[in-house]
């Protein structure tokens, strides 16, 4: 892996994997809206950015010529199928072998095998409602932006997201295939280890076609689940 893409650089998820991406030592594209350029301010001089919407194909291509690795924050923000534009752009224009990293929520279910608590359940109708109410957030875009990437045979792996909480790093998140599994009860990753764990996803080719929920290494319910 040696050149990167990173879709949604500007975001909280993003500059993490910024960060992580210069760590490694790959060369690093970044793409956000223009209003959010200057969030990448810190990374000036060690980043190229490419301007604009990340639903705009043209803006893509650009991006992640010769990239080896793409990562996408598929965002639920805004009421213009965002996120589903993004994963198209993405997969039409991808190097045939690259290997394509998106992120989302636990809601999202590739299989239909995930199992959901009621409270989880229960927030999920009403971040759907109130986002729908204010025109803010549309839940449904991202399934569907879900759907165009489970239906590709690029190398993808979409990354799904517990609940999040900032905090310094605490190590790579545990996963498991499907929600309700018990390694996963204690719903939290710190933001920074959702980062980690999408650009370790780029080298682990056994994540290929899958959809791991993650949820962070030192919570109770996966330090259950480690051997002392
Ligand atoms: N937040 C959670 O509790 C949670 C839980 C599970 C999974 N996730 C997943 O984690 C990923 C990152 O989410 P995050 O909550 O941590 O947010 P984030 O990293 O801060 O990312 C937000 C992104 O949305 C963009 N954005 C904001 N408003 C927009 C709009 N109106 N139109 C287009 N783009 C807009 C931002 O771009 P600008 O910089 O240009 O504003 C930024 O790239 C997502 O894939 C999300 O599904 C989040």
């Amino acid at each position: 892996m040696k050149r990167v893409c990173i879709i949604g650089a500007s975001g909280k998820l993003g500059k993490y994997m910024v960060r992580y991406a210069l760590d490694k030592g790959y060369e690093v594209v970044g793409v956000c809206r223009e209003k959010s350029v200057k969030k990448l301010d810190e990374f000036k001089e060690r980043i190229s950015v490419v301007p604009g919407a990340t639903n705009d194909s043209e803006v893509i291509k650009k991006a992640i010529a010769g990239c080896d690795g793409v990562l996408t924050v598929l965002v639920p923000w805004g009421v213009h199928q965002y996120s589903s534009g993004t994963a198209q752009a993405v997969l039409d224009n991808a190097l045939e072998e690259a290997r394509l990293i998106f992120s989302c929520g636990w809601h999202i279910t590739q299989d239909g095998k995930d199992v959901y608590s009621k409270s989880f359940k229960r927030m999920l109708r009403f971040v759907s409602w109130i986002g729908k109410l204010f025109r803010l957030v549309e839940i449904k875009d991202q399934e569907k932006a879900c759907e165009l990437i489970f239906a590709s045979d690029t190398k993808w792996t979409v990354v799904r997201g517990s609940g999040l909480e900032e905090g310094e790093s605490q190590g790579l998140p545990l996963w498991s295939d499907h929600v309700g599994d018990s390694i996963l009860a204690s719903n939290m990753t710190r933001r920074i280890d959702f980062a980690l764990f999408m650009l370790e996803a780029l080298e682990n080719d056994e994540l290929i076609h899958k959809s791991p929920a993650i949820v962070g290494c030192q919570t109770p319910s996966a330090l259950a689940h480690t051997p002392n």
